[in-house]
C-alpha cells in the first residue's frame, strides 16, 4: 500500500515537472510578454506560409533566426483552408501545423494571427466568397450567420493546433494569437453593431482557452482580456489603451507591397533599423517586422484589385529567400545590441530626457546596471549629444545604443553591412535560353458561348461574386432581338457597359468587338464601342475577368466586381438619343475559360494533337501556348522572364506560378534625387522602376522543377509575344563592403567565389555601390592590395576597419572614416 502511493506520488511529481519544464507559460503585464517567469522582448518577423513552399520554409526560417528574431509571425488564410463550404485544404503549403513544427523545430516562436479577416493583400482579405453568398450573412458585424462561420473556423484552427500541442501553454511555439485585423480602423461603418462584434470576437476568443494571450490590432477600444496593438511605418509614440498592455507593434512595414502599375518599393535599412530602435527606447517589447519574408502570390492569391504576383515587400529577405542586404544583416546587428540589454529594458527603470530639436537621452537602470539609447529625430541636423562628459555624434534620424552607457555599440544610420546586388544570369542549361519551342492552341469561344448558353441565368446582371470565385472568368451572354421598325434600329448604334471588376473582352454575334480594362485604383469604368447589329437576333457575350478581389476597407466585402450594368444599346438620331436597356434581359453566366475546364495547364509531356507547332500566333488574343524547357543547373532561385506577353496566367508542370501582366508598365513618375534614408518613410518614397512594366520576372520555386524535361505553359489573355520567354536564375553578381572605424569589413558572396575588388578605401567615400569614389583623405597604406589578398578567392572574408591595420589616414575632425570595398562574385 504504501510503496504504490509513493509510487503514485513519484507518478504526479514527475508529470508536474514535466509540465513545467515543458510548456511554457506566457503572461503579461504593461511592460512586456513574460515567458516562463522572465520578462522578453520579442523580434519578430512575418513569413506567410502559402506564400512560399514547404521546401522553403526550412531555410526561410534558419535565416530568420540567424537574422536574430525569436519568433515568426504569420496569418491564417481562410479562403485558401475552407475553399467550398466545410470542405478543408491543408495540403502542401497549406499545411499550417507542418509550417508551425519547422519553426518549433528551429527554437523560434510563433505569434498565430488567425484573424479570420487578414487584409494581407489576398485575396477577398482572407474571406472565402461564398461565405458572401450565404443567405442572411453580413460579414464583420454582429450577424450571427457570419459569426456562426467564423467561430466555426476560428475553432476548426484552434483545435488543430491544440490537439498537436502547438501553443505555449502545451509546450508548443505559440505565444501569441490574433483575433480579427485593424477592426479599429473601420469599426466606425458599422455603428453600434461593430462594437458588440469586437467585444463578441474577444470573448469568443477566449472562450477557445489557448492558454496564451490574445491580441487585436489597431483596436484602441479594445477589452482588457486582448492586447490593442499598433501597425504602421513608425510605433514609437503608440501607447495601448489597457495599463496591464504591453507596447506591442505587430506590423512594422519593411517596406510596401506592389500593385499593377506600381513601382519597386524601397525602405532603408537605416530608416527602418531608426523606427525599431526608437520604439524599444520608447519602451516598445514586441516588435514584429512585415513582411520578414514575402514571398509570392501564386495561383489566384492576389488580393486587390490589382496586386501583384510578387510579393517581395522589400523585406529582409527577397521574394526567393535570399538576403536582402545590407537590410538583413543591418537588422540583425541591431537584434543583438537589443537582445545583449533585454534584462535591463524590461525591468529597468526609464528615464527620458528631451534636450529639445528632436534629441533624447533614454537611460533604463536595473540593479545597478544602465543602458542608454542616445536619439535624434530630427530630420536634417546631425547632433553632438554630451553624454556624463562625453561627446557622442549622432546623426539626424538616427538612434545610437549604448549597452553601458558609455560605449556605442550600434547607431541605426552607421551601415556596417554589406550591400549584395542581385543579378539575372541565362539558363545555362539551355544551348539557346530564348529559343523555346513553343506550339499554341486558341482557347475556344465555343458554341455557347455563341449561342448564349451558360451554366446560370438570371433576369437580372450579376455580380461576379456570384460564381463564388471558383475563377477569374465569367462570360455574361444575353440575346437581343431587333426588328426593323425598332426605334433603336439605325446606321451608328453603340454598346455601352458599366463595369467594375476590372477587365472586359465583348464579343457580338461570334465577331471580337473590343476590350477595355481599368487602370489600378479606378475601376469603374464605361465602355462604349460602335456595333453592327443584324435584324433579328444578335447575341451579346462580354468575357468578365476579375484581378484579384478587394480586400480592405469599411464593407469591402460588398464592393461589386463584374459587370455591374447597365448594359445598353444606344442610337443617337439627330438631336435624340435613344437606349435601349439590356440590363434586365434574361443574361445566361458561363463560368471560366474552355481551356481551363480542359485542364490545359496540367502537364503533358505527351504531345497532343491539338496544339499546333507552326504559325505560332503573335499578339493573338485567348491564346494557349506551351513549350517544354530544361531547368537551370544549380541552386540559385529560378525566375521566369515573361518580357513580351500581355496579361495571362502561367504554370510550370502544373503548378501555378500566379497572374502575370508584364505589358502593365509602371507608372513614370520616380524621383531622381538620391534616396535619402532620413524623414519620415511612406510607401514610394525612394521607389524606383519607372516606366518598366510592373513585374517581368516570375518566381519558379525550384520544387516545382523536375530533373529531366519540363512544361510551362501559358494562358495568353490580351496577345504577345512568347518568344523572348525564357527562364533565368538569380544570384548575387557585386557586392559592396562598408565598415565604420573600428568595425570589421565583412564581404560574402553567399556561396561563391570572390573573383575581383573593384575598389577599396579606407577614409572619406563617396558614392554609392557601383559608383564609388575617393574623398579628401585616405589611408597611407595600399588598401586595395591588402583587400585583395584577404579576399580574393574566398567566398567571404573580414577585414578590420583600423589604422592599425590599414595605415593612418589624416581626415579632418567631421569625417567619419570608413573602409568601402567593392567587390565581383564570381
Ligand atoms: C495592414 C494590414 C496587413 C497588410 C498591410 C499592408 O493594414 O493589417 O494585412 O494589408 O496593411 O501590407
Amino acid at each position: 500500500m504504501i510503496s504504490s502511493k509513493r509510487h503514485f506520488l513519484f507518478l504526479v511529481f514527475s508529470l508536474l515537472c514535466f509540465i513545467s519544464s515543458y510548456a511554457d507559460i506566457v503572461s503579461h503585464d504593461g511592460r512586456a510578454l513574460t515567458i516562463n517567469g522572465k520578462r522578453r522582448i520579442i523580434l519578430s518577423g512575418s513569413i506567410h506560409y502559402p506564400r512560399s513552399t514547404v521546401e522553403m520554409w526550412p531555410d526561410l526560417i534558419k535565416k530568420s533566426k540567424e537574422g536574430g528574431l525569436d519568433a515568426i509571425e504569420t496569418y491564417v488564410f481562410w479562403n485558401a483552408h475552407e475553399p467550398l463550404r466545410r470542405q478543408y485544404d491543408f495540403s502542401g503549403n497549406l499545411d499550417l501545423v507542418r509550417f508551425i513544427k519547422t519553426v518549433q523545430n528551429e527554437g523560434l516562436y510563433a505569434v498565430l494571427r488567425i484573424g479570420p479577416y487578414v487584409c494581407a493583400e489576398w485575396n477577398y482579405g482572407g474571406f472565402p466568397v461564398w461565405l458572401h453568398n450565404l443567405p442572411g450573412v453580413e460579414l464583420r458585424t454582429s450577424n450571427t450567420v457570419y459569426m456562426n462561420e467564423m467561430q466555426n473556423f476560428t475553432t476548426l484552427i484552434v483545435d488543430m493546433l491544440k490537439k498537436e500541442n502547438l501553443f505555449a501553454s502545451q509546450g508548443g511555439p505559440i505565444i501569441l494569437a490574433q483575433i480579427e485585423n485593424e477592426y479599429g480602423n473601420v469599426i466606425s461603418t458599422y455603428g453600434d453593431a461593430g462594437k458588440a462584434y469586437m467585444n463578441w470576437c474577444a470573448s469568443m476568443a477566449n472562450s477557445l482557452d489557448i492558454g496564451v494571450p490574445w491580441i487585436m490590432c489597431q483596436q484602441d477600444d479594445a477589452p482588457p482580456s486582448v492586447i490593442n496593438t499598433c501597425n504602421g511605418f513608425y510605433c514609437d509614440q503608440f501607447t495601448p489603451n489597457n495599463p496591464n498592455s504591453p507596447k506591442m507593434w505587430t506590423e512594422n512595414w519593411t517596406g510596401w507591397f506592389k500593385n499593377w502599375g506600381s513601382k519597386h518599393p524601397f525602405r532603408t535599412a537605416e530608416d527602418l533599423a531608426f523606427s525599431v530602435a526608437r520604439f524599444f527606447q520608447n519602451m516598445g517589447t514586441f516588435q514584429n517586422y512585415y513582411m520578414y519574408h514575402g514571398g509570392t502570390n501564386f495561383g489566384r492569391t492576389a488580393g486587390g484589385p490589382y496586386i501583384t504576383t510578387s510579393y517581395d515587400y522589400n523585406a529582409p529577405l527577397n521574394e526567393y529567400g535570399d538576403l536582402n542586404q545590407p537590410k538583413y544583416g543591418h537588422l540583425k546587428k541591431l537584434h543583438d545590441a537589443l537582445h545583449s540589454i533585454e534584462k535591463v529594458l524590461t525591468y529597468g527603470d526609464y528615464n527620458n530626457t528631451d534636450l529639445g530639436s528632436y534629441n533624447y537621452i533614454t537611460e533604463f537602470k536595473h540593479n545597478g546596471v544602465s543602458s542608454c539609447f542616445l536619439g535624434n529625430a530630427n530630420s536634417s541636423s546631425d547632433a553632438t549629444i554630451n553624454y556624463n562628459g562625453v561627446d557622442y555624434h549622432v546623426p539626424a534620424w538616427s538612434v545610437s545604443i549604448l549597452p553601458d552607457c558609455k560605449t556605442e555599440v550600434y547607431n541605426t544610420a552607421k551601415v556596417n553591412t554589406q550591400t549584395s546586388v542581385m543579378v539575372k544570369k541565362a539558363n545555362d542549361a539551355e544551348v539557346e535560353p530564348t529559343g523555346l519551342n513553343w506550339k499554341w492552341r486558341p482557347e475556344i469561344i465555343d458554341e455557347p458561348v455563341v449561342l448564349g448558353k451558360g451554366q446560370l441565368s438570371s433576369g437580372q446582371l450579376v455580380d461576379q461574386k456570384a460564381i463564388n470565385d471558383v475563377s477569374d472568368y465569367l462570360w455574361y451572354m444575353t440575346s437581343v432581338n431587333l426588328d426593323k421598325k425598332d426605334p433603336i434600329v439605325g446606321d451608328t448604334m453603340t454598346l455601352r457597359v458599366n463595369a467594375t471588376g476590372h477587365i472586359m473582352h465583348a464579343y457580338v454575334n461570334g465577331e471580337y468587338l473590343a476590350s477595355q480594362w481599368a487602370t489600378y485604383g479606378v475601376f469603374n469604368y464605361v465602355f462604349e464601342k460602335d456595333v453592327k447589329f443584324k435584324h433579328g437576333k444578335n447575341q451579346i457575350s462580354i468575357l468578365s475577368a476579375t484581378v484579384g478581389l478587394q480586400n480592405y476597407g469599411g464593407e469591402y466585402d460588398s464592393v461589386r466586381a463584374g459587370l455591374p450594368g447597365p448594359i445598353e444599346i444606344i442610337r443617337k438620331k439627330g438631336d435624340e438619343t435613344i437606349i435601349k436597356d439590356l440590363s434586365s434581359h434574361k443574361w445566361s453566366y458561363k463560368i471560366g475559360l474552355k481551356g481551363l475546364d480542359d485542364k490545359l495547364f496540367k502537364a503533358d509531356l505527351k504531345s497532343d494533337s491539338q496544339w499546333k507547332s507552326t504559325d505560332l500566333p503573335v499578339n493573338r488574343m485567348l491564346t494557349w501556348y506551351k513549350t517544354t524547357f530544361k531547368p537551370p543547373i544549380g541552386e540559385d532561385a529560378i525566375v521566369l522572364d515573361l518580357q513580351g506577353l500581355g496579361k495571362g496566367l502561367a504554370w510550370v508542370n502544373g503548378n501555378s506560378l500566379g497572374r502575370y501582366w508584364p505589358s502593365y508598365m509602371t507608372e513614370d513618375t520616380c524621383s531622381n534625387d538620391p534616396c535619402d534614408y532620413r524623414g519620415g518613410y511612406w510607401s514610394w518614397k525612394c521607389a524606383t522602376n519607372c516606366g518598366k512594366p510592373s513585374q517581368r520576372w516570375y518566381h519558379v520555386p525550384r520544387s516545382f522543377i523536375n530533373e529531366g524535361d519540363n512544361e510551362l505553359v501559358l494562358f495568353e489573355e490580351f496577345g504577345g509575344d512568347p518568344s523572348l520567354v525564357n527562364f533565368q536564375t538569380v544570384r548575387v553578381g557585386s557586392v559592396c563592403g562598408n565598415a565604420y572605424e573600428g568595425n570589421d569589413m565583412e564581404l560574402s558572396c553567399q556561396g561563391r567565389a570572390i573573383s575581383e575588388i573593384k575598389f577599396a578605401s579606407f577614409g572619406e567615400v563617396g558614392g554609392a555601390c557601383g559608383s564609388f569614389e575617393k574623398g579628401s583623405c585616405e589611408a597611407s597604406k595600399d588598401v586595395l592590395s591588402i583587400v585583395q589578398k584577404e579576399c580574393v578567392g574566398k567566398q567571404s572574408c573580414s577585414v578590420p576597419a583600423s589604422e592599425d591595420r590599414l595605415g593612418s589616414a589624416s581626415c579632418d575632425a567631421g569625417v567619419s572614416k570608413r573602409l568601402v570595398v567593392e567587390a565581383v562574385c564570381n
